[in-house]
């Protein structure tokens, strides 16, 4: 699919990942609406040319539907949506202050995979008004998982399961998408560097960095927003999850 000239919506743009995926497509010359927290987007700095951002709750019917409304108001095609919101608090499931508090397992679970449900059928349902292009491709969404889905670590219960949830909608959002030529594709990265992991101390970073089978190095913002659009201008990648991880297999700790 061409990037240039179409719409995409990000969420989570107003930080990491959805911000440099957000500042990719703008360079590609698509037009970028990025979806965050109303207190992230107050608290946003510049953005780069081609890009705004709407604060939506991703887990908000409402809020996401108003955020779609304002673009189909713009006059703009969405063609592309990019799942990035993220939450990733940590607890085990029997602790020392007793069994994983489940409101916080709920928590996660309805940001990282009823939140990335409830973008995709709206964002979906936006994209599929459109015309298709000469090979019946109406658009693309992206989600984000993490290797978590497939090797959590101690403490990444909740979010194990939702990542793997969202590896888990794949291929069956890619069959029940495929009539309205939508692909559908997850992104499982390995460990980036953004401001979720900036909470971790040096040696922590090191430590994690060392752990990487090559490069040794946290990935970059940039490599995942490089892999959305090779993804986007890859119209037979549909239906699969992506590791991009420098062959990281997350050991227990
Ligand atoms: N950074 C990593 O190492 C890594 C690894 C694997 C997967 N991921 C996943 O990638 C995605 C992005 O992570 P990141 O590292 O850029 O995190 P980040 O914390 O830098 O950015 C996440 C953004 O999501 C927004 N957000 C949170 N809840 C939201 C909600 N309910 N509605 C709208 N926006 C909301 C936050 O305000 C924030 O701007 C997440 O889904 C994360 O789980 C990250």
């Amino acid at each position: 699919m061409d990037i240039a000239g179409s719409a995409a919506l990000v969420t989570g743009a107003a930080s990491g990942l959805g911000a440099a995926t957000a500042a990719a497509l703008a360079a590609r010359g698509a037009t970028v609406y990025g979806l965050d927290l109303d207190k992230a987007v107050a608290a946003a700095g510049p953005l780069p040319e081609g890009v705004r951002l709407l604060a939506a709750d991703v887990t908000d019917e409402d809020q996401v539907r108003e955020a779609l409304a304002a673009i189909d108001a713009d006059g703009a095609e969405l063609r592309l949506a990019v799942n990035c919101a993220g939450i990733a608090p940590s607890a085990r499931i029997l602790g020392r202050k007793g069994p994983h508090d489940l409101d916080l397992f709920r928590a996660v679970l309805n940001v990282n995979l009823l939140g990335t449900f409830n973008v995709m059928r709206l964002a979906a349902e936006a994209i599929a008004r459109h015309d298709a292009d000469e090979h019946g491709q109406r658009g693309l969404v992206v989600n984000t998982a993490s290797i978590a889905a497939f090797e959590g670590q101690v403490g990444q219960i909740a979010y194990a399961a939702s990542k793997a949830g969202v590896a888990g909608m794949t291929v069956t959002a890619a069959r029940d998408l495929a009539q309205f030529g939508i692909r559908v594709v997850t992104i499982a990265p390995g460990i980036v560097d953004t401001p979720m992991m900036a909470g971790f101390g040096e040696d922590v970073r090191a430590g994690l960095a060392a752990s990487v089978t090559f490069p040794q190095r946290l990935a970059r913002p940039e490599e995942y927003a490089r892999l959305v659009t090779m993804i986007a201008e890859h119209d037979y990648l549909n239906g699969e999850t992506i590791r991009m991880d420098g062959a990281l297999r997350m050991s227990a700790r």
